[in-house]
């Protein structure tokens, strides 16, 4: 599970506009810093046993770091992201380099913030968030195109602009980490009606981007800034790597918006 994690670079990391409430242009990353934790964080993955691929970021795409939003991936398909004005110029690098890799890449005519909006839990479920960035006619095309079973949750405000800052899927079988003060009440009511083992983070450390975790089953790709949650990650027998994220912070992600997905397991082929 997640073994195979697609990455950019930090080289043209910048705060250019404010397109989530994180972001500030009087406030900008230190370049050489961001760039160590970029290599940290892709260390991790690679001790980790896992699998890194990479897209080198281009100049006028200050965000192309934040990979995640790129697409969805299932199987040989990617549907692409459709992010706001400001992050458009990188989606043809994603394209270009999905096809390259012989994926099927599906364009959408709606709002789509990729993987930060949809994450795969289990074999077959889409949690699959609408109402940020993500416009909720999403929810039908990603079950069409991807056959997935999708969960359609919302946030309740911009503070949680892409699912996986509110959602965390750690790893573990029918395990979910989450903030429940970030959905609204019908998305508590059906994350609790999936009947898995429901880790609960306080909307402190979900600030600090807890729960834009990488976990593989095994270990547990995480920032610093969360201790409680790291513990209750390793009481559960997982090991924990913990890591800076403060530059990338003020672009308003972590550790799992740096890392698309790429081998999430195919559908069964229906009969
Ligand atoms: N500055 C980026 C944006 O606002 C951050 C994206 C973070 N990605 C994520 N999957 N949460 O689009």
């Amino acid at each position: 599970m997640n073994s195979e994690l697609l990455v950019s670079d930090a080289r043209h990391f910048r705060v250019d506009y404010e397109i989530n409430p994180y972001m500030h242009t009087e406030i900008q990353p230190d370049l050489a810093a961001a760039v160590g934790e970029h290599e940290a964080i892709v260390a991790a993955h690679l001790a980790a046993g896992r699998k890194v691929r990479y897209v080198p970021s281009a100049p006028e795409c200050p965000d192309m770091v934040f990979t995640a939003n790129a697409a969805v991936v299932r199987g040989n398909r990617a549907v692409l992201g459709n992010p706001p004005p400001e992050r458009k110029a990188e989606v043809q690098y994603f394209q270009e380099w999905l096809t390259w890799k012989g994926y099927e890449v599906v364009e959408v005519p709606y709002a789509f913030s990729g993987q930060g909006d949809a994450l795969a839990f289990g074999d077959d479920l889409l949690l699959a968030a609408h109402g940020q960035r993500t416009d909720q006619r999403m929810m039908r095309v990603l079950a069409e195109e991807l056959d997935y079973e999708v969960v359609a949750l919302q946030t309740v405000s911009s503070r949680w602009y892409d699912l996986d800052l509110a959602v965390g899927v750690v790893g573990l079988p029918n395990t979910l980490a989450y903030c429940p003060a970030a959905l609204d009440a019908p998305s508590l009511r059906r994350l609790h009606g999936l009947g898995a083992e429901l880790i609960e983070v306080s909307v402190e450390e979900a600030a600090k981007f807890a729960l834009n975790l990488v976990g593989d089953g095994t270990t547990v790709t995480m920032t610093k800034g969360a201790p409680r949650l790291a513990a209750e990650l390793r009481e559960r027998g997982l090991r924990v790597v913990e890591l800076d994220t403060t530059e990338l912070a003020k672009g308003g992600g972590g550790v799992r918006c740096t890392a698309l997905t790429l081998d999430n397991p195919p559908g069964r082929p229906s009969l």
